[in-house]
């Protein structure tokens, strides 16, 4: 049978995050990393046009021949997944799997949480998509959900100013913000793909017995445990541990940022046209 690699997509370079966690838990695999970083940020994005490029991202990664897709991005899991999966899949590629980051972030977060008070940082666009409060409420009833959007951290992290003193002033409002919303939460979701670079920071104003919750080592563990009950997908995927990266901007600029998101480097990427 053919086999061929995962596809990991993101709208730049967040996602790397994501694939970083998944590589060091499911070394064995192939993967395909597909950058949109000509048309980053999504997370202002409507509706509509999230959907619009990421289903082709999800379209080029299936020609590249990838039976399955991770959406390694908060925002396209919040606003496209859903359409992809109910609506795209079905009618056009009926063997192929999408599957995003936010439910299996929901799944886990019920476990940690004690005190059932949760916060989400997120882009606008995820925390407007209220994906996660709807997706916590269900699987764990009871529990309360505050979000706060943090527009200026993807452009903080994108424009390497994440670790500068100019960065402290917007993670410690964000993260006030959110705070003075409710005073019981004690876990918050770091949901967005590229936060997990901010972390020295938000850790510096986090008030004490509140745990963050970055993302890549928990999609790693749910794909993982989706690849054991779909044995008829797992035997579709190749396994040479290889990863190959697109960007549909400058291989160039793409090697400069992608090495803060992996500390590789020499990261070659090929241009892409979505
Ligand atoms: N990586 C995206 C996410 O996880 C954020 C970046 C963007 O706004 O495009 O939501």
């Amino acid at each position: 049978m053919d086999t061929s690699p995962i596809g990991v997509f993101d709208s730049g370079y967040g996602g790397l995050t994501i694939l970083d966690g998944i590589r060091k838990r499911l070394p064995k695999y192939d993967y395909i990393y597909l950058g949109d970083n000509a048309r980053a940020p999504y997370g202002t994005r409507s509706f509509d046009v999230v959907y619009e490029f990421t289903l082709q991202a999800v379209k080029k990664l299936f020609d590249m021949g990838c039976p399955l897709v991770i959406l390694g991005c908060n925002t396209a899991s919040a606003k496209a997944l859903r359409t992809i999966q109910q609506q795209y899949l079905p009618l056009n590629a009926p063997d192929r799997r999408v599957l995003g980051v936010i439910r299996p972030t929901a799944e886990i977060v019920g476990s940690i949480s004690k005190t059932k008070h949760i916060g989400v940082l997120a882009t606008e666009g995820t925390i407007k998509s209220e994906s996660y409060k709807l997706e916590i409420e269900k699987l764990h009833p009871g529990t309360s959900i505050v979000g706060q959007a943090c527009p200026m951290w993807v452009p903080l992290v994108e424009n390497n100013e994440f670790d500068k003193p100019g960065a402290d002033y917007f993670v410690k409002d964000s993260l006030d913000k959110l705070l003075s919303k409710d005073s019981l939460i004690d876990t918050i979701i770091l949901g967005c793909t590229h936060y997990p670079l901010l972390i020295n920071k938000i850790n510096k104003y986090l008030p004490n017995g509140i745990q963050l919750i970055p993302q890549g080592k928990y999609i790693a563990e749910s794909l993982e445990y989706y690849l054991h009950r779909h044995a008829e997908m797992e035997t579709r995927i190749s396994t040479n541990g290889k990863c190959k990266y697109y960007t549909s901007e400058s291989p160039s600029k793409f090697r400069d940022c992608a090495s803060l998101f992996l500390n590789e480097d020499n990261i070659e990427a090929e241009r892409i046209v979505l």
